[in-house]
């Protein structure tokens, strides 16, 4: 199972999966009239079709105007209104008398249990925000979060939300320096820690890692410690003054805090992700846009109704986090579950008996959890009854028709509609999707564009084709609103192509006869590592630090699981050795530039690169050698032996 073969694959798919009638019944969208006919309107008039959305959320003051489009690309949507995403999480549900309801049911690896209701979590959120206030933070300031998959982790955004703070999580896979660098370039001033986190039955202690990385960060004046709890005690060093323990604040502080009215243009969180140089940009998302953005889509895409459970299996530390576990999914009022651990701890059948156990109904996960699902084997699932799911979802990666026919037939017992939502932390929420009750799926395919999503496949001549570059031709309200502290960037990245016209994500992409958009990964020098992207220059900086490196360049490869994998490729300076212990030493940068997540699956030594004569290095055949394929055109090559000597190398396993 290859990417490669994944798109061959892809492109002679040509099943098709309807809803059965009973969902498409009693679903919010039933059928493909109804899509098509709602689309259309969105299409012919977005101001009206989002306003109409907009209203049913709450608003402090309405908005003057829908869209205002006269600076091109940095649109801005409901200006004038003021409003408050935790608001709209929260106290509307509790003043509606929807506090009793269960908001998150939340269990931790080693099996310890809380339960949240609406009412609850109104409550921690308003000490934890006047926890933050007491400790200096105003509406605009920066705020990192870098904890495991807790309450807190939730509690802490919208927190921040509520008073205005800009929150920037850093999943908890990310380094020391990673912190450094998210935390310098917005110049936070609290950060948000645990004293550790379960993962696979051990203890990840995360304070540890944010004092590494915040140690010369002159910006930072506290880190906020909230304690995992648990029967093992965590080492946990406290630096006087600088570091709090949030228990000893939250005791006193009061359970009532205001929600601040804030503007519609109001920063609500940046998210650092990858691009295509070795720095990772932080994207901006605003408030009221995303605010309407991410309840929308999660009703209509997850067919959201009072009585579910859902469950998203992603970490609030990626954007799927953000948008559907956090705002998107307590906009709707729903019950979630919420898992801090690993899919196979303390065995295979971890994420089966929590569904079981807690009867979820929506569940949503990526295809590279399905793909080792699958190597994992039947056994572990159909031991557990999953007859409570009734809509399953991917995202994050294209999956391959094989492990969509896995998931449907083995998890979904062929009952279940799949959605594959195809976007972006760019994009804020879902831009390509089935909507569960009306489009018959095709295995590997995210379908059609969500309402008011205006998508086409162009060519560099920006004429509709059916092979191209996937293209977003008109804003819609959960757009990113630019770079942190980079404008420059956020046009020259995603406003360069046809004339700045349209929206350009960077995915291929192809239209089949019925009009279904199919994605076929990126177009730039992003790869996608189980669902995680990772700029290959981000590597190849991190290994020229080194003083034996001379030179570096990063390609990404199919992965059995992973969906995609990086092979790097070290040329050494003269008089070093190519040797295991510098193998070692540069995963070891990684790990601490990056993070372990980012590791090569191997790294290959030679003396030069392959380059044309004019210096450039031909990637196209480092790619081919690390896919094991044919070389391709090496004509152009100034010197055709090094690219010979490294495939040799390639195919020996060195
Ligand atoms: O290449 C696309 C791929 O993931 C990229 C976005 O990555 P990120 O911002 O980390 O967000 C991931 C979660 C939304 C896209 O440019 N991608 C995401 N979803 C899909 C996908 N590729 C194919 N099919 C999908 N459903």
């Amino acid at each position: 199972m290859s990417t490669t073969n994944t798109y061959e694959s892809i492109s002679n798919e040509n099943r098709k999966f309807p809803p059965t009638a009973s969902f498409a019944e009693s679903a919010h969208i039933g059928s493909m009239e109804s899509y098509y006919k709602q689309y259309h309107k969105s299409i012919q008039d977005p101001q009206n079709f989002w306003a109409g959305v907009a209203r049913d959320l709450h608003w402090f003051k309405p908005w003057d105007s829908v869209l205002d489009d006269s600076s091109k690309p940095f649109y801005r949507w409901f200006d004038g209104s003021r409003t408050n995403l935790s608001y709209n999480c929260l106290d509307r549900h509790v003043t509606e008398g929807r506090g009793d309801k269960t908001a998150i049911l939340w269990e931790g690896e080693p099996g310890d249990k809380r339960v949240l209701t609406y009412a609850d979590l109104l409550d921690e959120v308003s000490r934890f925000a006047n926890v933050l206030k007491r400790l200096g933070v105003h509406k605009g300031d920066r705020v990192a979060i870098y904890l495991p998959m807790i309450p807190e982790l939730a509690v802490a955004l919208l927190a921040c939300a509520r008073i205005g703070a800009v929150h920037s999580v850093i999943f908890a896979g990310f380094s020391s320096d990673s912190i450094r660098d998210r935390v310098l370039d917005s110049q936070t001033s609290l950060v948000i820690t645990a004293d550790g986190g379960y993962r696979r039955g051990k203890i990840l202690e995360l304070k540890k890692i944010v004092d590494a990385g915040v140690q010369d960060c002159a910006c930072v004046h506290h880190v906020l410690v909230v304690e995992r709890g648990g029967d093992e005690a965590i080492d946990c060093p406290m630096q006087n003054e600088r570091d709090v323990y949030y228990n000893d604040l939250s005791a006193d502080v009061d359970a009532i805090c205001q929600a601040e009215e804030m503007e519609a243009e109001d920063l609500l969180f940046l998210l650092y992700t990858s691009g295509t140089t070795g720095k990772p940009k932080g994207i901006m998302h605003t408030t009221a846009g995303y605010q309407v953005f991410s309840y929308i889509t999660a009703k209509y895409t997850f067919d959201l109704q009072s009585d579910d459970v859902y469950w998203c299996t992603a970490d609030v530390g990626w954007i799927t986090g953000h948008t559907y576990i956090v705002y998107g999914i307590l906009q709707n009022c729903i019950t979630q579950v919420m898992y801090e651990g690993a899919p196979n701890y303390p065995d295979e059948g971890r994420f089966w008996e929590i569904i079981e156990n807690y009867k979820v109904s929506i569940f949503y996960t990526a295809p590279t959890a399905i793909r080792a699902f699958m190597k994992w084997g039947d056994d572990w699932v159909t031991k557990n009854d999953l007859s409570s799911l009734r809509l399953l979802g991917t995202v994050g990666e294209p999956i391959n028709p094989e492990a969509w026919m896995w998931y449907h037939s083995v998890i979904g017992a062929e009952r279940c509609p799949i959605v594959d939502t195809w976007w972006q932390t760019e994009t804020g929420g879902h831009m390509l999707t089935p909507l569960p009750g009306a489009t018959p799926t095709k295995p590997g395919c995210a379908t059609l564009p969500f309402f008011g999503i205006d998508a086409d496949v162009l060519n560099d001549n920006c004429e509709s084709v059916n092979a191209g570059i996937l293209a977003i031709k008109k804003p819609w309200p959960g757009m990113m609103r630019g770079i942190y502290g980079d404008a420059q960037r956020y046009e020259s990245a995603y406003w360069c192509k046809w004339g700045g016209r349209y929206y350009f994500p960077g995915d291929g992409a192809r239209v089949d006869e019925d009009g279904y958009i199919w994605i076929l990964g990126r177009v730039d020098d992003v790869v996608n590592v189980s669902g995680h992207r990772i700029g290959t220059a981000e590597l190849e900086s991190v290994f020229v630090e080194h003083s034996a490196v001379a030179e570096s360049a990063v390609v990404g490869v199919p992965h059995e699981i992973k969906g995609q994998g990086l092979i790097a490729f070290v040329t050494v300076i003269e008089g070093h050795d190519c040797s295991e212990d510098l193998r070692n030493q540069l995963v070891a940068m990684v790990d601490k530039s990056i993070g372990k997540f980012a590791r090569p699956e191997r790294i290959l030594f030679s003396s030069d690169l392959p380059k044309t004569r004019s210096g450039k290095i031909m990637r196209r055949l480092l790619r081919d050698i690390a896919e094991g394929r044919e070389l391709g055109n090496t004509s152009t090559l100034a010197d055709p032996s090094i690219v010979e000597n490294l495939q040799l190398q390639f195919q020996q396993g060195k």
